[in-house]
C-alpha cells in the first residue's frame, strides 16, 4: 500500500498514478475547499466519482460533511453507492466529543458492508478504539500530533503493536503530513500507509544533486549524438 495521495486535484492524481507510485487517494472537506470545489453535493459527487473511476480499483476516501448520526449513515450509504472503491471517512468522534461516531463506524462496517476510514485520530488510544469498532482504515494525524507536542512516530508504533497484538485487520494511515522526512519515518514506525500531498511527494522524489548529475550526463551526451 505505502503511499496514498491526499488531494482532490484530478490532474495531479493522473500524473502520480502514471508513475505507478500511488496506491490510493484520500480527500476531506478542507482539501476540496482549497481545491476550489463549490456547488454542493452535486459537485462533490462529480469530483469523487471522477477520482474513483480514474484510480479504480485503488481505494478513495470520501468524508462525510455533517456529524448527525442519521446524516452520517445516509451519506456513507450514498457515497459508497457511487463506486465500489469508495470508502467513507467518519471522524472518530464529533466536534463536542460525541461518541456515537464509533457506533456509526461499527454499524457501517458490520451491518451495511461499507468500508470506513476513521479519521482525525490524534492518539494511538483513539485509533485503537476505532480499530476495535471495525474500521478498515484508521487515520492518525501525525503532523497535528507533533504540533501538540507529542511524538507521531511513537503513536503510530504503539497503534501498530496494538493492531497486531489484538489481531485487528485495520490498516493505519498516517496523514496530516508536514515534512518530507515524515513519509519514511512514519512507514518505518509502522504505518501501513502514509497519505502525502502532491507537494511533499514531489519534494520526496527530487534531489538537487541528482539534478546536477543528470545535467552533467546530458551535457557530456552532446559528444555522443
Ligand atoms: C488525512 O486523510 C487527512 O486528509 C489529512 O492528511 C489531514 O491533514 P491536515 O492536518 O493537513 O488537515
Amino acid at each position: 500500500m505505502a503511499i496514498f495521495l491526499d488531494t482532490g486535484n484530478l490532474k495531479e492524481i493522473r500524473e502520480f498514478l502514471g508513475m505507478g507510485i500511488v496506491r490510493g487517494v484520500t480527500t476531506n472537506p478542507t482539501i476540496l475547499k482549497k481545491a476550489g470545489i463549490k456547488g454542493g453535493g452535486k459537485a462533490l459527487r462529480e469530483l469523487e466519482t471522477a477520482i474513483a473511476a480514474l484510480i479504480d480499483p485503488l481505494p478513495l476516501s470520501v468524508e462525510v460533511t455533517g456529524n448527525r448520526k442519521t446524516e452520517m449513515r445516509a451519506q456513507a450509504r450514498e457515497f459508497a453507492s457511487w463506486a465500489p472503491n469508495i470508502n467513507v471517512k467518519i471522524p472518530v468522534h464529533g466536534p463536542e466529543g460525541e461518541l456515537f461516531n464509533l457506533e456509526v463506524i461499527h454499524r457501517l462496517e458490520t451491518r451495511d458492508d461499507i468500508r470506513v476510514n476513521a479519521t482525525a485520530c490524534m492518539s494511538a488510544q483513539q485509533g485503537f478504539l476505532a480499530a476495535l469498532a471495525g474500521a478498515t482504515y484508521v487515520s492518525l494525524f501525525g503532523g497535528r500530533i507533533n504540533n501538540m507536542g507529542y511524538n507521531s512516530a511513537d503513536e503510530i508504533s504503539r497503534l501498530r503493536d496494538l493492531v497486531e497484538d489484538h489481531g485487528l485487520g485495520t490498516k493505519i494511515i498516517a496523514g496530516s503530513i508536514r515534512e518530507v522526512l515524515n513519509v519514511l519515518e512514519w512507514l518505518e514506525a509502522g504505518a501501513h500507509i502514509v497519505t502525502v500531498t502532491p507537494e511533499i511527494l514531489r519534494a520526496l522524489a527530487v534531489h538537487p544533486y541528482t539534478k546536477e548529475t543528470v545535467r552533467m550526463f546530458l551535457s557530456d551526451s552532446r559528444h555522443l549524438r
